[in-house]
């Protein structure tokens, strides 16, 4: 990771800008990393808040020897990364959210957005982008999302150095992605609901208005998640947005 590092001080956005280096055959680890995005992508469509001065936009050019219909696992191998690295800030306070968020002490703190180009020959390449809210603060969030998003700075009230946690980030991510190469998706399977903590919990999934709930049985091989409802039947939930359900 990070043999080529590319490095703007604004760009659309580095998950599109990875792909283009990609599709222009970027070796796999290449890096992108900007300042500002002025298209931040966020997953189902949405945008990504990307000011500059304040936080970490990166994506990672990935080329992994396996089938499209297992890549979900990177998202979730990305989110164990991330929550390797953050818990370093804020110990046993770092949550992951299937599919793909960070919270630290219930609000988002990271966001990530995986995307791949295929092919007949299976995954020509994949751009894991990850956002990290680092120093920016509470105020400065859209009105939308202040009481459900937070950032570094508000957590551990300290003003964090990004290229010092970018390097970090890079760091933790080649770890898992060596162990995953080496020995599959299980260790970080068990590693991500750990860190999840929601194995047992009531939760309720929505995608494009279709609503489906269960109890969290645990996840598939493929990175979905297996909801088993009050008859003991097990559903797989590939996308969507969760939330648990108190009861
Ligand atoms: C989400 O939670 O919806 C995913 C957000 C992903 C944001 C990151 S920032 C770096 C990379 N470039 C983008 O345009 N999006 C991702």
């Amino acid at each position: 990771i990070g043999r080529a590092v590319y490095l703007y001080p604004e760009i659309d956005s580095t998950n599109s800008a990875a792909f283009h280096l990609g599709h222009s055959g970027a070796g796999e680890g290449t890096i992108v990393i900007a300042d500002t995005q002025l298209k931040g992508r966020g997953r189902l469509h949405r945008p990504w808040q990307s000011p500059p001065g304040r936080n970490l936009y990166t994506s990672i050019l990935l080329k992994p020897p396996i089938e499209p219909s297992v890549a979900p696992q990177l998202t979730l191998l990305a989110g164990v990364a991330v929550a390797d690295l953050l818990s370093f800030y804020c110990p046993g306070s770092v949550r992951l959210k299937w599919p793909n968020d960070v919270q630290i002490n219930g609000k988002k703190v990271c966001g990530i957005l995986a995307e791949m180009k295929t092919s007949a020959h299976g995954i020509d390449y994949i751009a894991i982008g990850i956002g990290i809210n680092v120093n920016i603060r509470n105020e400065e969030f859209d009105e939308t999302f202040r009481n459900l998003a937070t950032s570094l700075r508000e957590e551990t009230g300290q003003v964090l150095p990004r290229m010092d946690i970018a390097v970090s980030l890079y760091d933790h991510f080649e770890k898992c992605y060596t162990l995953y190469l080496a020995e599959g998706f299980q260790s970080l399977k068990e590693r991500w609901l750990i860190y999840a903590r929601i194995l047992g919990e009531q939760l309720q999934v929505i995608f494009r208005e279709e609503v489906q709930s269960g109890e969290v049985a645990g996840l598939d091989d493929s990175g979905a998640l297996l909801l088993c409802d009050r008859e003991g039947k097990i559903t797989r939930v590939i996308a969507g947005d969760a939330t648990i359900k108190k009861g």
